[in-house]
């Protein structure tokens, strides 16, 4: 099932990506997030987790009964076969996740993936009925060189496949010298960035499916920085890492969104 995309700018979405983080014991965190989510809601806001695969199937269980989100973190772009140690889209789906992160600047580095790769993930996403969270963003040293509007225009043409629309895929804009740093971007060039890739998907997709995309940010958002970064225009949610490994900092992040605090 994919997450509600289409029409939905007004609900952000705010995911928290464990990356190669969490054992059986870390679903406690889950189960202290769902239990604060339930006693002060935030129904304005959808909020999603992405732990790693081996904790989806657990995570589903533990999650009955909540609005908590699931989503995955990769995916092989074949359906099945013989990949040994890959996982398909159709498995994450299985395994209850309603969303694929693709292309995180990790994966594009640390395994050598390529737009084309990331795009064929996306696809992948789509074929198994979930929504793609395709990441985009520069590096430090393609900042320095003035390059990163053309880098990120280039991967979102070559990474977002023909398919992409409103319903079945988010962007998450991810500066690559942001992620883990504690270090983020001003929020005058986090809107300038958003409204750049706002328009990019709009030659891409046309006007009408591009206006129903949700941009999130990604990079170093903590409870203290949440609210400046997350009310940005065309910032519609945020894609979290080490702050999304504890429940009080992650529920944090997501009542800010809601403006209720978080710093
Ligand atoms: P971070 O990671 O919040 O730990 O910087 C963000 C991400 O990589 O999605």
């Amino acid at each position: 099932m994919a997450i509600k995309g289409g029409a939905s700018l007004n609900r952000p979405l705010i995911a928290g990506n464990w990356k190669m983080n969490g054992l059986a014991v870390s679903l406690a965190e889950l189960r202290a997030l769902k239990e604060r989510l339930g006693q002060n809601p935030v129904p304005e806001v959808d909020v999603m987790v992405c732990p790693p695969a081996t904790l989806l199937a657990q995570a589903r269980y533990f999650l009955t009964g909540s609005t908590i989100l699931l989503g995955a973190q990769d995916c092989h772009p074949l359906p099945s076969g013989a990949h040994t140690g890959d996982i398909s889209a159709e498995m994450l789906a299985d395994a209850g996740a309603s969303a694929i992160i693709v292309g995180h600047s990790e994966r594009r580095i640390d395994h050598g993936e390529t737009d084309a790769l990331v795009s064929a993930k996306a696809r992948a996403a789509y074929r198994a009925g979930l929504t793609a969270i395709i990441c985009v963003g520069e590096t430090g040293e393609e900042r320095k060189d003035g390059q990163t509007l053309e880098v990120v225009r280039r991967q979102l043409q070559r990474s977002l496949p023909n398919e992409a629309r409103a319903g079945n895929s988010v962007i998450a804009y991810e500066p690559v010298w942001a992620i883990g740093t504690g270090v983020t971007p001003t929020p005058a060039d986090v809107a300038e960035l958003h409204g750049f890739i706002r328009a990019e998907l709009g030659r891409l997709l046309g006007e009408g499916q591009a206006s129903g995309v949700r941009i999130l940010y990604g990079g170093s958002v903590k409870p203290a920085n949440a609210r400046e970064l997350l009310v940005v225009p065309e910032v519609n949610g945020a894609l979290v890492g080490g702050a999304s490994l504890k429940a009080a900092d992650f529920y944090a992040i997501v009542s800010a969104y809601a403006g209720r605090g978080g710093g």
